[in-house]
């Protein structure tokens, strides 16, 4: 091939890579899912009918047509001032924000630097072999960093508590594979027996000691990717451990032993091989990790083997399990994945697991009573009463927003008092009334319609089966649920809704006027009395993402001037930094602005409520996941998922982090000049 020949085919395929990346994004995290009809069946409303209802109101109230104005309306002192009032202001959070780009690297502000920490297949045990490409064993894998790491959560050492930042263990977890940039010879469809266990053992969670070297002569490189660590891992740590698709599990809670949980390896219910698809997930107030079971439905082969009056034919197809073979083909090699040979095996999949990091022998544990569906993450609170709240989102289109509420209360004396509150309490999903209030309504056996006669003879089929009891209930259909936090600072809770871009024209109106939901949006939820547990709330769009200078997007920033943020799209991951700003990575921002994925901050209260900013841009192709704080806010982790996402190994759309290919997911982490706190002083 000619140079001209070659420079062209690489402009071509960096011209498709944003479309490649989507659609490779699509069929290996979610099993495209998106290009298949929603599987909720249900007549419940629409968040978007209710929202658009509300503002209706709203316009009606002003007597203003809806417009970007009139979405700016109501606004902030702040949005009257001039821009560079605005920009004198903004230094509060103390750097100059970067712009969208398309650059195959971490980019942070001036004054910042990002490191890489680890990345897949680095050893994490003094026997495991450094990674060779063309030497990949599942055995090897087993002892290795992950693939895709998602979900990062900082427990500090010694010990649970301690006020350490300088020393602790990172939790990752491995979401899924991209075996077609793993193995330079993958066949799609047709896979090796080794690269499928290879990809099993590539899944999971990663536990790692992390330490950060002292200052001093440690050079600092400015707004720029640093030669030299800062921090480390601990090759060989008494702590680390891989937790795979092969990790024996316990299955506890009002579902463990039902009769749909039996198969032919555990016939009594209480023990599973692995744990799947783990996205986003979260950290106790005892120490424990909780990593969530996403997009399950993507492994099992076979539906159509069931016979039609098979009520678990349709339990299966309402979480949207495949017909026939799978993407993957594991079935090929594993009965377990294939339901005409063990049709119970997926109900075993689809929760929130919760594992000791601090005991590298504790057997992870899947908590049934938190119920079953596509968690995105799990968010735990105690409550003022000691009770334990948890949130979480059932990531797909028009899907529900959940939370548990536990029956014990957190004993601060002691961890493992604490052991088994997830086991017992009280599940409700969310329903959205359009004049601002909502109400959790109980996911219980008996209650309502959750009867015998609608086949929840248990409150185990209520859990197996959240979704279908949920339907029933009338909740909320959602745009993608993805993190569900709690400000720490001003206690509110903030869910972000991903994008839809299923939702119909008719779903649509003028208070809402975006025919899809490309961008996604975020929800800012008050509970009643500033109770958890309580059954009521209020709640107010605080962000509606997109460009804000396209009016088409409809942008809105909490009332605050559009002109002055950064364009933002498919908000998925969320934390806050001690001051209570919003930190918010991206997954979605190469399909839709032709641009990285990345991370931005944006205060929720005062004159800058809404000034959002961008802090981060990730390599080309990679989502940004995380991201975490360690407790003195001095440093910023952050996992890079599947960068070079639709490239191939024949022409790579990413080299990052080790400039040659193939690409290696990685945690990054990020810290300031001095060794100063991220955001403040
Ligand atoms: Fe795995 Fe909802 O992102
Ligand atoms: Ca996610
Ligand atoms: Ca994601």
């Amino acid at each position: 091939m000619t140079e001209t020949r070659v420079n062209r085919s690489r402009r071509s395929t960096l011209m498709l890579l944003p479309l490649r990346r989507a659609l490779q994004t699509c069929r290996w995290a979610c099993g495209s899912k998106c290009f298949q009809q929603p599987v909720n069946p249900s007549d419940n409303p629409t968040f978007e009918s209710i929202l658009q209802r509300r503002l209706d109101r709203r316009v009606l109230l002003k007597g203003a047509a809806l417009s970007a104005s009139f979405l700016v309306a109501g606004s902030t002192p702040l949005a009257r001032l001039s821009a560079g009032e605005v920009a004198a202001r903004g230094a509060s959070l103390g750097f100059d924000p970067i712009s969208l780009n398309t650059e195959d690297r971490v980019t942070v502000p001036e004054g910042y630097q990002s490191q890489v920490l680890i990345r897949w297949g680095d050893p994490l045990t003094s026997t495991a072999p450094a990674f060779q490409l063309d030497a990949q064993r599942a055995a090897a894998q087993a002892e290795q960093f992950g693939y895709n790491c998602d979900f990062v959560g900082f427990f500090p050492l010694p010990r649970w508590g301690a006020r350490v930042s300088t020393m602790g263990l990172l939790a990752v977890n491995h979401e899924y594979t991209n075996p077609e940039l793993m193995f330079p010879d993958y066949v799609a469809g047709n896979p090796t027996q080794e690269q499928v266990a290879i990809e099993l053992a590539a899944h999971g969670v990663s536990i790692v000691e992390v330490r950060r070297r002292r200052r001093g002569a440690i050079p600092f490189v400015p707004s720029g990717e640093a030669g030299v660590e800062r921090w480390t891992y601990v090759v060989g740590s008494a702590y680390n451990r891989r937790i795979t698709a092969e990790t024996s599990m316990e299955i506890t809670g009002p579902a463990k032993g039902h009769p749909w949980l039996r198969t032919s390896d555990d016939p009594s219910g209480v023990t599973v091989r692995g744990t799947l698809n783990n996205c986003a997930g979260g950290k106790t107030p005892w120490g424990t990790l909780l990593t969530c079971e996403e997009n399950f439905h993507q492994y099992f082969a076979n539906l159509d083997a069931l016979p039609d009056d098979d009520p678990r034919k349709a339990a299966h197809a309402r979480y949207g399990l495949p017909a026939g073979a799978t993407e993957r083909r594991w079935e090929l090699y594993h009965a377990r994945f294939d339901l005409a040979r063990e049709p119970n095996e997926p109900f075993r999949f689809g929760w929130v697991v919760e594992i000791d990091p601090y005991d590298p022998s504790s057997t992870p544990r899947k908590r049934t009573a938190l119920g079953r569906f596509k968690h995105e993450g799990a968010t735990v609170v105690v409550n003022g009463d000691g009770r334990v709240v948890v949130y979480s989102g059932d990531d797909e289109r028009f899907e529900y927003i959940y939370k548990f509420v536990s029956s014990g209360r957190f004993d601060p004396r002691s961890r493992e008092a604490n052991f088994d509150l997830l086991d017992e309490g009280t599940l409700y999903v969310a329903r959205f009334n359009d004049d601002g209030t909502g109400e959790w309504l109980p996911l219980v056996h008996g209650a309502g319609p959750l009867t015998a006669e609608n086949g929840f003879a248990s409150q185990a089929d209520v859990l197996i089966n959240t979704r279908g009891a949920a339907d029933l209930l009338g909740a909320n259909k959602m745009d993608r649920p993805e993190d569900i936090e709690v400000n720490p600072v001003n206690g509110k809770v903030y869910c972000v809704l991903t994008n839809n871009t299923r939702r119909q024209p008719d779903q649509v109106n003028a208070a809402n006027p975006r025919p899809n939901n490309k961008h996604g949006h975020i929800i800012e939820l008050t509970e009643d009395g500033n109770d958890y547990a309580a059954t009521t709330f209020t709640w107010e769009i605080f962000m509606l993402c997109g460009d804000p200078a396209n009016p088409d997007d409809q942008a809105y920033f909490a009332g605050f001037d559009p002109s002055l943020v950064s364009p933002i799209s498919s908000p998925d991951n969320i934390t806050f930094d001690r001051a209570g700003n919003l930190w918010i990575a991206t997954d979605g921002q190469p399909g839709t602005f032709r641009k990285n994925d990345g991370i931005f901050v944006v205060p929720v209260e005062g004159p800058e409520r809404g000034y959002l900013r961008q802090f981060l841009s990730g390599p080309r192709g990679a989502e940004i996941c995380g991201p975490e704080f360690t407790p003195n806010g001095a440093g910023l982790f952050c996992a890079v998922q599947h960068p070079g996402e639709g490239g191939t190994f024949a022409q790579p759309a990413s080299t990052w982090p080790d400039g040659i290919a193939p690409p290696r997911p990685s945690v990054v982490v990020v810290t300031r000049e001095h060794g100063r706190p991220v955001i403040g002083s």
